[in-house]
Protein backbone atom coordinates (compact mmCIF):
# COMPACT_ATOMS: atom_id res chain seq x y z
CA UNK A 1 0.00 0.00 0.00
CA UNK A 2 1.13 3.72 -0.84
CA UNK A 3 1.77 5.51 2.35
CA UNK A 4 -0.32 8.44 2.66
CA UNK A 5 0.39 11.63 1.35
CA UNK A 6 -0.05 15.02 3.37
CA UNK A 7 0.18 18.07 2.00
CA UNK A 8 1.59 21.01 3.68
CA UNK A 9 0.89 24.68 1.84
CA UNK A 10 3.41 26.12 3.60
CA UNK A 11 6.86 25.93 5.98
CA UNK A 12 5.50 25.43 9.57
CA UNK A 13 6.79 24.86 13.03
CA UNK A 14 8.84 21.47 12.54
CA UNK A 15 7.64 19.43 15.85
CA UNK A 16 4.60 18.76 13.84
CA UNK A 17 6.21 18.11 10.48
CA UNK A 18 8.09 15.45 12.21
CA UNK A 19 5.35 13.57 14.05
CA UNK A 20 4.01 13.14 10.29
CA UNK A 21 7.33 11.84 8.75
CA UNK A 22 7.63 9.36 12.04
CA UNK A 23 4.30 8.07 11.16
CA UNK A 24 6.03 6.77 8.06
CA UNK A 25 3.52 9.73 6.07
CA UNK A 26 4.95 11.70 2.71
CA UNK A 27 4.75 14.67 3.91
CA UNK A 28 5.08 17.85 0.80
CA UNK A 29 5.83 21.32 2.04
CA UNK A 30 5.39 23.97 -0.08
CA UNK A 31 9.00 25.51 -0.89
CA UNK A 32 6.98 28.81 -1.73
CA UNK A 33 7.93 31.57 0.88
CA UNK A 34 4.59 33.14 0.21
CA UNK A 35 0.80 32.01 -0.55
CA UNK A 36 0.54 29.32 -3.47
CA UNK A 37 -2.07 30.45 -6.15
CA UNK A 38 -4.84 28.51 -7.15
CA UNK A 39 -3.17 26.87 -9.80
CA UNK A 40 -0.31 26.07 -7.90
CA UNK A 41 -2.28 24.35 -4.97
CA UNK A 42 -4.84 22.75 -7.60
CA UNK A 43 -1.17 21.03 -8.45
CA UNK A 44 0.20 20.32 -5.77
CA UNK A 45 -3.02 18.91 -3.49
CA UNK A 46 -3.01 16.05 -6.79
CA UNK A 47 -3.63 12.97 -4.80
CA UNK A 48 -3.13 14.25 -1.50
CA UNK A 49 -4.42 12.43 1.51
CA UNK A 50 -4.51 15.42 3.91
CA UNK A 51 -4.01 18.66 3.31
CA UNK A 52 -2.45 20.84 6.34
CA UNK A 53 -3.64 24.43 5.11
CA UNK A 54 -3.04 27.84 6.33
CA UNK A 55 -5.71 30.55 6.99
CA UNK A 56 -4.52 32.36 3.63
CA UNK A 57 -5.42 29.17 1.69
CA UNK A 58 -9.04 29.39 0.22
CA UNK A 59 -10.42 25.59 0.62
CA UNK A 60 -13.25 25.44 -1.62
CA UNK A 61 -14.70 22.34 -3.92
CA UNK A 62 -12.41 23.62 -7.03
CA UNK A 63 -9.53 22.54 -4.22
CA UNK A 64 -11.05 19.64 -2.55
CA UNK A 65 -12.08 18.10 -6.07
CA UNK A 66 -8.03 18.70 -7.50
CA UNK A 67 -7.11 17.01 -4.49
CA UNK A 68 -9.12 13.59 -5.41
CA UNK A 69 -11.72 11.33 -3.58
CA UNK A 70 -9.13 9.84 -1.82
CA UNK A 71 -8.80 13.35 0.55
CA UNK A 72 -9.51 12.53 3.95
CA UNK A 73 -9.18 15.74 5.62
CA UNK A 74 -8.09 19.41 5.55
CA UNK A 75 -6.13 20.16 8.69
CA UNK A 76 -6.16 24.30 9.20
CA UNK A 77 -3.55 25.21 11.03
CA UNK A 78 -5.59 28.20 12.88
CA UNK A 79 -8.12 28.10 15.01
CA UNK A 80 -10.77 30.57 12.65
CA UNK A 81 -11.64 28.30 9.63
CA UNK A 82 -13.30 30.84 7.31
CA UNK A 83 -10.92 30.32 4.73
CA UNK A 84 -12.62 26.39 3.98
CA UNK A 85 -16.34 26.47 2.81
CA UNK A 86 -16.97 23.72 5.24
CA UNK A 87 -20.04 22.43 3.31
CA UNK A 88 -17.88 21.66 0.11
CA UNK A 89 -15.46 19.47 2.68
CA UNK A 90 -18.80 17.72 3.88
CA UNK A 91 -20.32 16.80 0.73
CA UNK A 92 -16.79 15.35 0.13
CA UNK A 93 -16.68 13.73 3.40
CA UNK A 94 -13.38 15.61 4.48
CA UNK A 95 -13.03 16.49 7.83
CA UNK A 96 -12.43 19.97 8.76
CA UNK A 97 -9.85 20.75 11.61
CA UNK A 98 -8.51 23.39 13.58
CA UNK A 99 -5.74 24.22 16.31
CA UNK A 100 -7.11 25.58 19.77
CA UNK A 101 -4.70 25.30 22.53
CA UNK A 102 -4.23 26.94 25.54
CA UNK A 103 -0.91 28.53 24.29
CA UNK A 104 -3.00 29.97 21.03
CA UNK A 105 -5.54 31.29 23.92
CA UNK A 106 -2.97 32.77 25.69
CA UNK A 107 -1.18 34.39 23.35
CA UNK A 108 -4.28 36.29 21.45
CA UNK A 109 -5.53 37.14 24.88
CA UNK A 110 -1.55 38.83 25.99
CA UNK A 111 -2.02 40.38 22.40
CA UNK A 112 -5.54 42.04 22.73
CA UNK A 113 -4.04 43.27 26.07
CA UNK A 114 -0.30 44.63 24.83
CA UNK A 115 -2.93 46.39 22.01
CA UNK A 116 -5.37 48.17 24.98
CA UNK A 117 -2.40 49.05 26.98
CA UNK A 118 -0.83 50.73 24.02
CA UNK A 119 -3.90 52.48 23.17
CA UNK A 120 -4.91 53.66 26.91
CA UNK A 121 -1.27 54.67 27.67
CA UNK A 122 -0.72 55.91 24.10
CA UNK A 123 2.27 53.60 23.44
CA UNK A 124 2.63 53.61 19.41
CA UNK A 125 2.36 57.64 19.71
CA UNK A 126 4.78 57.99 22.49
CA UNK A 127 7.56 56.09 20.28
CA UNK A 128 7.12 57.93 17.16
CA UNK A 129 6.90 61.15 19.26
CA UNK A 130 10.33 59.94 20.97
CA UNK A 131 12.07 58.36 18.03
CA UNK A 132 11.58 62.03 16.43
CA UNK A 133 13.17 63.59 19.03
CA UNK A 134 10.56 65.50 20.10
CA UNK A 135 11.41 65.30 23.61
CA UNK A 136 12.53 68.40 25.03
CA UNK A 137 11.42 68.26 28.62
CA UNK A 138 8.64 66.62 31.41
CA UNK A 139 5.51 67.81 30.53
CA UNK A 140 2.77 66.97 32.60
CA UNK A 141 0.34 67.29 29.70
CA UNK A 142 2.78 65.46 27.51
CA UNK A 143 0.28 62.47 26.03
CA UNK A 144 -1.70 61.86 28.69
CA UNK A 145 -3.41 58.19 28.10
CA UNK A 146 -6.14 56.73 30.19
CA UNK A 147 -5.90 54.06 33.08
CA UNK A 148 -7.48 50.40 32.40
CA UNK A 149 -8.02 49.63 36.05
CA UNK A 150 -11.77 50.20 37.46
CA UNK A 151 -12.47 50.44 33.55
CA UNK A 152 -15.54 48.21 31.85
CA UNK A 153 -14.10 45.87 29.40
CA UNK A 154 -17.28 44.74 26.53
CA UNK A 155 -15.93 41.16 25.59
CA UNK A 156 -17.96 40.32 22.53
CA UNK A 157 -18.12 36.75 21.73
CA UNK A 158 -16.81 34.39 25.00
CA UNK A 159 -14.66 32.07 23.88
CA UNK A 160 -11.99 30.41 25.10
CA UNK A 161 -9.76 33.61 23.65
CA UNK A 162 -12.74 36.18 25.09
CA UNK A 163 -12.29 33.95 28.16
CA UNK A 164 -8.85 34.59 28.57
CA UNK A 165 -9.00 38.01 28.29
CA UNK A 166 -11.47 38.53 30.23
CA UNK A 167 -8.99 36.76 33.18
CA UNK A 168 -6.13 39.25 32.19
CA UNK A 169 -8.81 42.03 32.27
CA UNK A 170 -10.17 41.41 35.67
CA UNK A 171 -7.44 39.35 37.17
CA UNK A 172 -4.85 40.67 36.47
CA UNK A 173 -5.71 44.91 35.84
CA UNK A 174 -8.63 45.68 38.23
CA UNK A 175 -11.47 46.21 35.14
CA UNK A 176 -15.12 45.87 35.68
CA UNK A 177 -15.97 42.73 32.52
CA UNK A 178 -19.48 42.95 30.40
CA UNK A 179 -19.84 40.27 27.52
CA UNK A 180 -22.23 38.77 25.48
CA UNK A 181 -22.42 35.73 23.60
CA UNK A 182 -24.93 33.30 21.93
CA UNK A 183 -25.55 32.37 25.94
CA UNK A 184 -24.87 33.49 29.46
CA UNK A 185 -21.96 31.61 30.88
CA UNK A 186 -23.01 31.52 35.13
CA UNK A 187 -19.45 29.84 36.05
CA UNK A 188 -18.27 32.67 34.21
CA UNK A 189 -20.28 35.10 35.50
CA UNK A 190 -19.39 34.18 39.37
CA UNK A 191 -15.63 33.88 38.84
CA UNK A 192 -15.32 36.62 37.24
CA UNK A 193 -17.96 39.22 38.48
CA UNK A 194 -18.66 39.73 34.94
CA UNK A 195 -22.45 40.88 33.25
CA UNK A 196 -23.82 39.05 30.54
CA UNK A 197 -25.95 42.24 28.33
CA UNK A 198 -27.03 42.53 24.91
CA UNK A 199 -24.34 43.92 22.46
CA UNK A 200 -25.89 47.22 21.99
CA UNK A 201 -25.60 47.39 26.26
CA UNK A 202 -22.05 46.23 26.25
CA UNK A 203 -21.12 49.20 23.50
CA UNK A 204 -23.46 51.92 25.14
CA UNK A 205 -21.20 51.09 28.55
CA UNK A 206 -18.03 49.71 27.68
CA UNK A 207 -14.96 51.28 27.98
CA UNK A 208 -12.67 48.83 26.09
CA UNK A 209 -14.83 46.44 23.57
CA UNK A 210 -12.69 43.68 22.44
CA UNK A 211 -14.31 41.41 19.53
CA UNK A 212 -13.72 37.58 19.73
CA UNK A 213 -15.92 35.94 16.89
CA UNK A 214 -15.42 34.08 14.09
CA UNK A 215 -16.30 35.21 11.08
CA UNK A 216 -19.62 33.69 10.44
CA UNK A 217 -22.40 35.78 7.69
CA UNK A 218 -23.60 36.33 11.19
CA UNK A 219 -21.14 38.29 12.20
CA UNK A 220 -19.67 39.77 8.91
CA UNK A 221 -19.94 44.07 10.09
CA UNK A 222 -21.44 43.34 13.56
CA UNK A 223 -19.53 46.34 13.82
CA UNK A 224 -20.57 49.01 11.44
CA UNK A 225 -22.55 52.92 11.92
CA UNK A 226 -24.84 51.97 14.17
CA UNK A 227 -22.87 50.11 16.91
CA UNK A 228 -20.00 52.68 16.34
CA UNK A 229 -22.68 55.41 16.87
CA UNK A 230 -24.04 53.70 20.21
CA UNK A 231 -20.34 53.63 21.89
CA UNK A 232 -18.62 56.09 24.31
CA UNK A 233 -16.90 58.94 22.90
CA UNK A 234 -14.11 57.91 25.23
CA UNK A 235 -14.41 54.20 23.89
CA UNK A 236 -11.64 51.91 22.02
CA UNK A 237 -11.95 49.07 20.01
CA UNK A 238 -9.86 46.20 19.92
CA UNK A 239 -9.99 43.68 17.25
CA UNK A 240 -7.62 40.61 16.92
CA UNK A 241 -10.96 38.34 15.39
CA UNK A 242 -11.32 38.88 11.80
CA UNK A 243 -11.17 41.94 9.66
CA UNK A 244 -14.88 41.62 8.39
CA UNK A 245 -16.49 41.76 11.76
CA UNK A 246 -15.80 45.52 11.48
CA UNK A 247 -16.87 47.59 8.91
CA UNK A 248 -13.73 49.24 8.00
CA UNK A 249 -15.29 52.20 6.29
CA UNK A 250 -17.75 52.80 8.66
CA UNK A 251 -14.64 52.52 11.54
CA UNK A 252 -12.54 54.68 9.52
CA UNK A 253 -15.47 57.58 9.84
CA UNK A 254 -16.16 56.94 13.75
CA UNK A 255 -12.70 57.94 13.77
CA UNK A 256 -13.08 61.01 11.62
CA UNK A 257 -15.59 62.43 13.37
CA UNK A 258 -14.28 61.33 16.61
CA UNK A 259 -17.21 59.24 17.50
CA UNK A 260 -14.60 56.81 19.47
CA UNK A 261 -11.46 57.62 21.09
CA UNK A 262 -9.39 54.69 19.21
CA UNK A 263 -8.98 51.26 17.64
CA UNK A 264 -6.42 48.56 17.38
CA UNK A 265 -6.37 46.51 14.39
CA UNK A 266 -4.78 43.30 14.40
CA UNK A 267 -7.03 41.85 11.28
CA UNK A 268 -8.03 43.72 8.20
CA UNK A 269 -11.26 43.68 6.04
CA UNK A 270 -8.89 43.32 3.04
CA UNK A 271 -6.20 41.54 4.09
CA UNK A 272 -3.18 41.42 3.56
CA UNK A 273 -4.28 45.40 2.24
CA UNK A 274 -4.43 47.57 5.17
CA UNK A 275 -7.10 49.68 3.81
CA UNK A 276 -9.81 48.15 1.14
CA UNK A 277 -9.83 50.59 -1.10
CA UNK A 278 -6.63 52.36 -1.62
CA UNK A 279 -7.89 55.36 -3.53
CA UNK A 280 -9.66 56.29 -0.13
CA UNK A 281 -7.82 59.33 1.29
CA UNK A 282 -9.51 58.68 4.15
CA UNK A 283 -6.69 55.67 5.06
CA UNK A 284 -6.47 53.78 8.94
CA UNK A 285 -2.40 54.68 9.15
CA UNK A 286 -2.96 58.43 8.79
CA UNK A 287 -4.44 58.36 12.27
CA UNK A 288 -2.62 58.64 15.47
CA UNK A 289 -4.82 57.12 17.85
CA UNK A 290 -4.97 53.70 15.70
CA UNK A 291 -2.28 50.68 16.22
CA UNK A 292 -2.45 48.28 13.64
CA UNK A 293 -0.41 44.83 14.07
CA UNK A 294 -0.14 42.59 10.79
CA UNK A 295 -2.65 39.53 12.04
CA UNK A 296 0.03 38.52 14.65
CA UNK A 297 -2.01 37.93 17.78
CA UNK A 298 -1.70 34.04 18.12
CA UNK A 299 2.32 34.52 16.74
CA UNK A 300 4.64 33.33 19.37
CA UNK A 301 6.80 30.31 19.72
CA UNK A 302 4.65 28.10 22.09
CA UNK A 303 1.21 28.80 20.14
CA UNK A 304 2.90 28.16 16.99
CA UNK A 305 4.31 24.72 18.34
CA UNK A 306 1.32 23.78 19.56
CA UNK A 307 -1.03 24.64 16.26
CA UNK A 308 1.85 22.39 14.44
CA UNK A 309 1.40 20.00 16.93
CA UNK A 310 -2.32 19.85 16.99
CA UNK A 311 -2.63 19.93 13.20
CA UNK A 312 -0.32 17.09 12.54
CA UNK A 313 -2.25 14.86 15.09
CA UNK A 314 -5.90 15.31 13.66
CA UNK A 315 -4.39 14.24 10.48
CA UNK A 316 -2.93 11.59 12.39
CA UNK A 317 -6.09 10.75 14.18
CA UNK A 318 -8.46 10.95 10.88
CA UNK A 319 -5.49 8.92 8.34
CA UNK A 320 -5.45 6.01 11.29
CA UNK A 321 -8.79 5.53 11.03
CA UNK A 322 -9.70 7.87 14.10
CA UNK A 323 -12.36 10.85 15.02
CA UNK A 324 -10.52 14.54 15.13
CA UNK A 325 -9.54 16.21 18.17
CA UNK A 326 -10.36 19.40 17.05
CA UNK A 327 -13.37 19.64 14.56
CA UNK A 328 -14.17 22.36 13.02
CA UNK A 329 -17.72 23.38 13.81
C1 LIG B 1 -5.44 33.20 13.62
O1 LIG B 1 -5.98 34.18 13.25
C2 LIG B 1 -6.14 31.98 13.89
O2 LIG B 1 -7.33 31.87 13.57
O3 LIG B 1 -5.51 31.04 14.44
Amino acid sequence: MPKPFVFVTRQISENGIQLLKDKGYRVVVSKKDGVLTKKELFAAVKGADAILSLLTDKIDSDVLDAAGTQLKIVANFAVGFDNIVLDDAKKRGVIVTNTPSDAVNDAVAEHAFALMCALAHRVAEADVYAKAKKYQGWNPDLLVGTQLKGKTLGIIGLGRIGRSVAEHAVHGFGMKCLYSDQRRQPDFDQEFSAKYVGIDRLLQEADFVSLHVPLLPSTYHLISTEQFSLMKKTAFLINTARGPVVDEKALLRALKTKRIAGAALDVFECEPAIDCDLSDTLELKNFSNVILTPHIASATKEARESMSEIAAQNIIAVLSGRAPLNPAK
